[in-house]
Formats: structure tokens, C-alpha cells, sequence
């Protein structure tokens, strides 16, 4: 029997179980995978901690946004897909399982440079950091602030602006400046004092925004320095970023979800971190029964990088 995570009620990690899951054999258009690795996001813990709504109706909830693994079996109607391939499975619904049933569109090929953890934590904070990139057109010659840059998006994002030829100022913690210089980003600390940090490391004024801190700070110090709102974009802050018409994007009311930005930037994405020209930076990986822990890591901030769940680590 094969087992997927489940929030059995909205809480604190205690609610997440390891139940019996079957998912069956793969319908039309759909693949079965065995799933090496899933990926954590704070969208994970968001849906359960009650951040997007309590609605009893939706238990138990099903976890987990992205995964890679192999190929188990394939559906009818689907194609240049096969039995053993390696694959990257995003945008999915319940990652957090030993066996996954996707649609044939959530599913490209893994590159045999990625191992299994960095291909099932790359897509939902690569799409994210290229759709901000493309939102806020960052192109070269730019100087581009990325708030959050020591984070999952934020990293991606660093790496994505550099390669469009941009020049980084990223916030983060003291103790992850060093991260943002090995990216080559100027690391400056958020808090009081911010915004002439900001101005100090950037000179020649900053043209375009990436917000993932989400916080009033963040987004009130971007349009201090940030003329242009269209130029400045939050992941995670829409109360006041919809306050300060700043570009909100991803899922929420008034946000612009960018789907076919973030599909399209799933191949490109893959072919750039199987090539090395960007990296996922995987802080610690944790097996799917011990997937509270790996919870409680993640919302305190006590790991830097990605924190991905292996089902194939067996059960503890
Ligand atoms: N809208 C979308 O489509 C979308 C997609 C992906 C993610 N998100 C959201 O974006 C946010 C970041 O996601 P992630 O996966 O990158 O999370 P993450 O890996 O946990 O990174 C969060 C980063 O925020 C930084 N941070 C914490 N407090 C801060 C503050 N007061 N000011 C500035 N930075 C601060 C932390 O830096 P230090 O550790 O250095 O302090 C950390 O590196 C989350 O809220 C997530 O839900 C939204």
C-alpha cells in the first residue's frame, strides 16, 4: 500500500497524517509516478494553518504543489511520455506521496544533471521568480531589488535577473548575506534603516522590485525608490501592495496568476538548472512521516534553502 499526507483538520503540523493512499491507474491524459522527491512551500502550510480559509468541506487536504520521480504508467492519449522516464511533475495537487496520479500537461522531463531533490523544488519558485521577472521587465542595464532574495523565489529570482543581464541589491538576514554574494547579488539587511541602505548599494537608483518578503516595510520602501508601481511586483504582500498599486501575483483575489507565464517556464527552467547556469539551493530533505517536522523547520525559517520531503526514504 502506498501512502499520501493529509491535513486531517486546520492547525499547526500536528494536523498533517500519513494515510493509506491508492491512486489508482492513470485515465486518459493522465501519468502515474512514483515520486523521488516533493517539494515544501509555504503555500503548503498557508492552505492548512488556516492563512487561506477554513472551509471543512475541503478535509482532509491533500498537500504538496510539486514532485519528481519516475514513471510509473502512462494513460491513454498521452504522448512522448514513457514507462521509467524521469520526470518533474508542477503545477500538481498532493505531492506528498509515495505514488502520484497528473495530468500529462504538469509533467516535463527531468534533466539527468538534477538530482531527485533539486528537480522536485525547482518549478513552484522558478515559475514564480520568471513570472515576476517577465512582470516587472527586468531586461539589461537594470538594477533590480528583490526582496527575500535569500529565499526559495528570491534565489531564482537573483540568478533569473542576472541572466537577463541586471544587476542585484537583495534583502535578507545577516547570516545569509554570504548566499547573496556567492549569487553575486549586493546583500543588504532588512529593518529600520532600509531605505537608505537600499539607496547606498544602488547608486544609480533601482528600477524594478521582487517582493517575496511580503511585509509593509518591503512594499513601502519600493515605492519610495520605484516610480514606475508597474515595475514593482509582490508574491506575497496584497493587502498593501493592491493599497500602493504595485502588481500582485499568483492566486488570491486581484492577482494576476500568470498560468501560461509559469507553464511555458517550466522547459526553460529545466534546461537552465540541467545546464548550471541556476541553481536550487536544497537546505535539508526529510521523509514523507516526518513531513510535521519538516513543517515546523520551514515556518520558523531554520533552514536555508529548499526543505524537500523524499518518499522513496521510507518510512521511519
Ligand atoms: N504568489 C505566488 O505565486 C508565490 C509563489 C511562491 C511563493 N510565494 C510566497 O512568497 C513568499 C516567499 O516564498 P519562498 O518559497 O521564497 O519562501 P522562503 O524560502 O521561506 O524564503 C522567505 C525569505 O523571506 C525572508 N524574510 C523573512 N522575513 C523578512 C523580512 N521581514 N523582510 C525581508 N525578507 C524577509 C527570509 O530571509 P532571511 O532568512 O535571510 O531572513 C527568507 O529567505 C512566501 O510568502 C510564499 O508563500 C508566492
Amino acid at each position: 500500500m502506498t501512502h499520501a499526507v493529509v491535513a486531517i483538520a486546520y492547525g499547526g503540523p500536528d494536523v498533517l497524517t500519513l494515510v493509506e493512499d491508492d491512486p489508482g491507474d492513470p485515465g486518459p491524459e493522465q501519468v502515474l509516478i512514483e515520486v523521488r522527491a516533493a517539494g515544501v512551500n509555504p503555500a503548503d502550510w498557508k492552505s492548512y494553518t488556516g492563512v487561506w480559509g477554513n472551509d471543512p468541506d475541503n478535509l482532509p487536504l491533500r498537500l504538496g504543489f510539486e514532485a519528481a520521480g519516475v514513471v510509473l504508467a502512462v494513460g491513454p492519449e498521452v504522448e512522448g511520455i514513457h514507462r521509467g522516464d524521469e520526470v518533474i511533475a508542477y503545477p500538481v495537487r498532493g505531492a506528498y506521496a509515495d505514488r502520484l496520479l497528473v495530468p500529462a500537461s504538469a509533467v516535463v522531463h527531468k534533466p539527468a544533471t538534477l538530482d531527485w531533490p533539486e528537480a522536485g523544488s525547482l518549478m513552484l519558485a522558478g515559475a514564480a521568480a520568471v513570472h515576476a521577472i517577465t512582470a516587472t521587465r527586468v531586461g539589461a542595464g537594470d538594477t533590480v531589488l528583490v526582496h527575500g532574495a535569500s529565499g526559495a523565489v528570491g534565489t531564482l529570482a537573483v540568478q533569473l535577473a542576472h541572466l537577463r543581464g541586471a544587476r542585484v541589491v537583495g534583502t535578507a538576514s545577516p547570516e545569509n548575506h554570504e548566499v547573496l554574494l556567492d549569487l553575486g547579488a549586493s546583500p543588504v539587511a532588512y529593518g529600520p534603516g532600509l531605505e537608505d541602505r537600499i539607496r547606498a548599494a544602488a547608486p544609480g537608483g533601482v528600477h524594478a522590485v521582487i517582493d517575496t518578503a511580503g511585509t509593509d516595510e518591503a512594499l513601502d520602501v519600493s515605492v519610495a525608490l520605484v516610480t514606475d508601481r508597474r515595475r514593482i511586483a509582490t508574491l506575497a504582500g496584497f493587502a498593501r501592495g493592491a493599497e500602493l498599486g504595485v502588481q500582485l501575483l499568483g492566486g488570491g483575489k486581484g492577482a494576476d496568476p500568470g498560468t501560461q507565464v509559469r507553464h511555458d517556464a517550466r522547459t526553460r527552467l529545466a534546461e537552465l538548472a540541467g545546464a548550471g547556469k541556476i541553481t536550487v539551493q536544497v537546505g535539508a530533505t526529510y521523509a514523507l512521516d516526518d513531513v510535521a517536522r519538516a513543517h515546523r523547520a520551514g515556518m520558523q525559517g531554520r533552514v536555508q534553502g529548499k526543505i524537500v520531503l523524499l518518499p522513496s526514504a521510507g518510512m521511519s
